[in-house]
């Protein structure tokens, strides 16, 4: 079919306009923040997440090391006010220390929480950190490695609350 026929046809013209108004070949950079929790700094995964990150090809603005008290977690996890898990959400990630990361790239929101998998880590594909290097382990808040921001909003009110001065 010559070129003038192909566009003419409307599956092939659907397909063209939905790849043109398509996020994935648009210039998109945004930050994430994502953390490594303390089940996965106690394992010593943080060199691995950093990998897994960066082999991906996002590029890393901002590294912290920190033991994240009440206040700051109840400022970083706003949103899940009033639910169940709440409590031992902030008892698990204020025990020990935490890895805060800022990562910079085109989509690396979406990115990331592909990079990471599913909450649940049993159902975390194979290949994600959490499917790799996560399993349930009857606690009473999912521990899954890592925290990744679920939004441009998310992503800049949480890259505040751990990175005031970026
Ligand atoms: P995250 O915020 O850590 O990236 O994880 P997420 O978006 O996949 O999950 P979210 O619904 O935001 O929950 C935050 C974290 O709370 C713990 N959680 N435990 N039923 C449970 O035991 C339960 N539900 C949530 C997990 O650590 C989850 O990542
Ligand atoms: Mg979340």
């Amino acid at each position: 079919m010559a070129a003038a026929g192909l566009l003419s046809s409307p599956i092939y013209a659907g397909r063209w306009v939905r790849r043109r108004l398509s996020p994935v070949n648009s210039a998109n950079i945004e930050k994430t923040l994502i953390l490594v929790k303390p089940d996965g700094v106690a394992r010593g995964l943080t060199g691995e997440v950093i990998g897994r990150i960066e082999r991906k090809g996002y590029a890393i603005v901002a590294v912290r090391m920190l033991h994240a008290d009440r206040e700051i977690l109840l400022k970083h996890y706003a949103e899940h006010e009033g639910k169940p898990f709440l409590e031992p959400l902030i008892e698990f990630m204020s025990s020990g220390p935490i890895v805060a990361i800022v990562a910079q790239g085109n989509r690396v929101i979406e990115g990331f929480r592909k990079l990471a998998g599913v909450t649940d880590p049993t159902l975390a594909e194979p290949g994600t950190i959490r499917g790799d290097l996560a399993r349930d382990q009857g606690t009473k808040v999912i521990q899954n490695i890592v925290h990744g921001s679920d939004s441009v909003e998310s992503a800049t009110r949480e890259i505040g609350i751990f990175f005031p001065e970026l």
